[in-house]
């Protein structure tokens, strides 16, 4: 009897609905496609053949919507949103209505749009944010991983690979975060201020961009190791409180230094480079 009466109602929902969407195409005030996501395609400018990097430079929240997605808008930017959603095996009109959700929570958000900001406060934002958040997880990483590796790594050998990628990225970011803080930034900081470019150690400023982003795809293989070995951070059932601890902590690592070189591969360096043309 009640499933009758839901059937009835629900015919009674879709007569309706086929009414106001008829009525609306007539009216022109209305797309005749009716579902949220046709609607939110009409006045966002997101669409299947931009490019993965493009969505993250343009749409709020995006690269955070991407992250949780599993679509990779870092190294993998290059590629057009529907590419990017089946090798990452996702709907892609999931993806579209996840990043138009996204980017009206953003805009009652305060955040900023690095898009068109002077590049200095870019550079010191990217410093200030990023960078010091590097140099202060990485020690209590370390720490972290060599208390769970000491209790688990027995029966979780993967816990050392984990390990030694995560040393190895460390090591790469030091060295990387320092490149970037004594010559790079500083360069970019002086060609912000005179409007210009001035003498420079190393020729255009194509090189050290060059560099630094084959650096940050190196990084990017590294997290991307560090994901496969643990099943994307999924815990044991014997994981302790550490261990969960620790897998958060590298996932927010990654999530963050995600960020980081979105700002630097897809903001900073290509208007750099505009510059100095
Ligand atoms: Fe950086
Ligand atoms: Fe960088």
């Amino acid at each position: 009897m009640a499933q009758k009466a839901i059937q009835r109602l629900l015919a009674e929902y879709r007569e309706t609905r086929q009414m106001l969407a008829e009525l609306g195409a007539l009216l022109g005030a209305m797309p005749s496609e009716t579902s949220s996501t046709a609607q939110r395609k009409e006045f966002m400018p997101i669409t299947a053949n931009k490019t993965v990097r493009e969505l993250a430079v343009e749409v709020p929240n995006a690269t955070r919507i991407f992250e949780k997605l599993g679509i990779d808008y870092c190294c993998g930017g290059h590629r057009s949103l529907d590419q990017a959603c089946a090798s990452a095996n996702i709907s892609l009109d999931k993806v579209v209505d996840a990043l138009a959700q996204g980017s009206l929570a953003a805009s009652q958000e305060t955040s900023r749009d690095w898009t068109d900001a002077p590049l200095d406060e870019l550079v010191d934002h990217i410093v200030a944010k990023h960078h010091a958040y590097v140099k202060a997880e990485i020690p209590r990483l370390q720490a972290l991983l060599e208390k769970v590796v000491g209790v688990h790594g027995t029966n979780h050998p993967e816990l050392a690979t984990v390990q030694a990628d995560f040393t190895s990225l460390a090591n790469e970011l030091a060295a990387h975060l320092m490149k970037e803080e004594r010559i790079l930034f500083p360069y970019v900081k002086q060609m912000s201020s005179s409007g210009g470019c001035g003498p420079s150690c190393f020729g255009t400023v194509q090189n050290p961009v060059r560099v630094m982003m084959m650096e940050h795809d190196a990084a990017g293989e590294l997290l991307h190791a560090m994901r496969e070995a643990t099943a994307d951070y999924s815990l044991p059932p014997d994981a302790c409180f550490s261990y969960g601890t620790l897998f958060q902590a590298l996932a927010d690592f990654e999530a963050d230094l995600h960020q980081h070189i979105h700002l630097e591969n897809n903001i900073l360096f290509p208007r750099v480079v505009a510059m100095e043309k």
